[in-house]
């Protein structure tokens, strides 16, 4: 069996006087994309910081590309590697401007201004965000900043993507659109996502953190049917369709789905 890129091994780890892993193992491979489940609080975004050494173990060990790490200097060739995007995108971006935050990381590994700026200014476009590139960061909405934080991990060309609910805060087109480019992606990913259209289009195998512990999750897929509410917002004036002699502006209806 090859060497996993990741892997935590009966770690314990507690903020002060609260344990929040109590015997964690986990395992990514190579191409492998795993979706991090479980309730508010279990330790999810916990979980991702121990692997890039923003906190340590309290028991246990985290080994990265095949070696035990332990020490700032291991987890600092660690963060070069593995691509952390943070639950709150505030954390991620300190630069005045968009293209100076994506040329940021590039740079700290040793590129080119030039370089640097080359890469960032790619990534943003192949995120279709090159119009943001002069944008104030701080100004930008939360939608906007999210897809800038995602873009200043993927112009470092990590080898594998930490991705903590990448797609919070984003409407529906810009969401698929982020999902399209995750899906074409080859590195291998841990998504801690509520998600179920990132579970559906991303995700191979799921596992579940609950109690401290970490389980492997079942993911199913199979036709279902049910009953629910669809909210149709028309612009006034407008021919409101769907059947409605009314002409209401705005509409319910409940009906029978089969989606199979
Ligand atoms: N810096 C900290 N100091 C003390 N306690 C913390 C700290 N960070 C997180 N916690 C606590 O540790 C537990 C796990 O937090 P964590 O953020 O990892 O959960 P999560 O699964 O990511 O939750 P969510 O789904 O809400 O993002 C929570 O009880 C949280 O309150
Ligand atoms: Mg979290």
């Amino acid at each position: 069996m090859t060497e996993p890129l990741l892997e935590l091994i009966g770690v314990h780890f507690g903020y002060v006087g609260r344990p929040v892993l109590r015997g964690v193992d986990l395992r990514l491979a190579a191409g492998e994309r795993v979706a991090l489940i479980g309730p508010n609080g279990a330790g999810k975004t916990t979980l991702l910081h121990l692997l890039v050494g923003l906190v340590r173990p309290d028991a246990g060990e985290v080994r990265v590309f095949g070696r035990p790490r332990r020490t700032e200097a291991d987890f600092r060739e660690v963060r070069a590697r593995l691509g952390l995007l943070f639950q709150d995108s505030d954390d991620q971006l300190f630069c005045p401007t968009v293209l100076e935050d994506v040329a940021f990381g590039p740079l700290n590994l040793g590129r080119t201004l030039a370089q640097a700026r080359a890469d960032a200014e790619q990534t943003l476009d192949a995120l279709g965000l090159a119009g943001l590139a002069g944008r104030v960061t701080h100004r930008l909405s939360g939608g906007e900043k999210r897809l800038v934080a995602l873009a200043t991990i993927l112009a470092m060309h990590p080898a594998v993507l930490l991705l903590d609910e990448p797609t919070n805060g984003l409407d529906e087109a810009t969401e698929e659109r982020l999902l399209g480019h995750l899906a074409g992606l080859p590195q291998a990913m841990l998504i801690v996502s509520h998600d179920r259209r990132v579970l559906e289009r991303l995700a191979g195998r799921a596992v579940v953190l609950a109690e401290g512990r970490l389980a492997e999750g079942i993911l199913h897929r199979h036709p279902h049917t049910h009953q629910h509410a669809h909210l149709h917002v028309h612009a006034p004036g407008e021919v409101a369709g769907h059947g409605d002699p009314s002409g209401a502006p705005v509409h319910a209806e409940h009906h029978q789905t089969d989606d199979a």
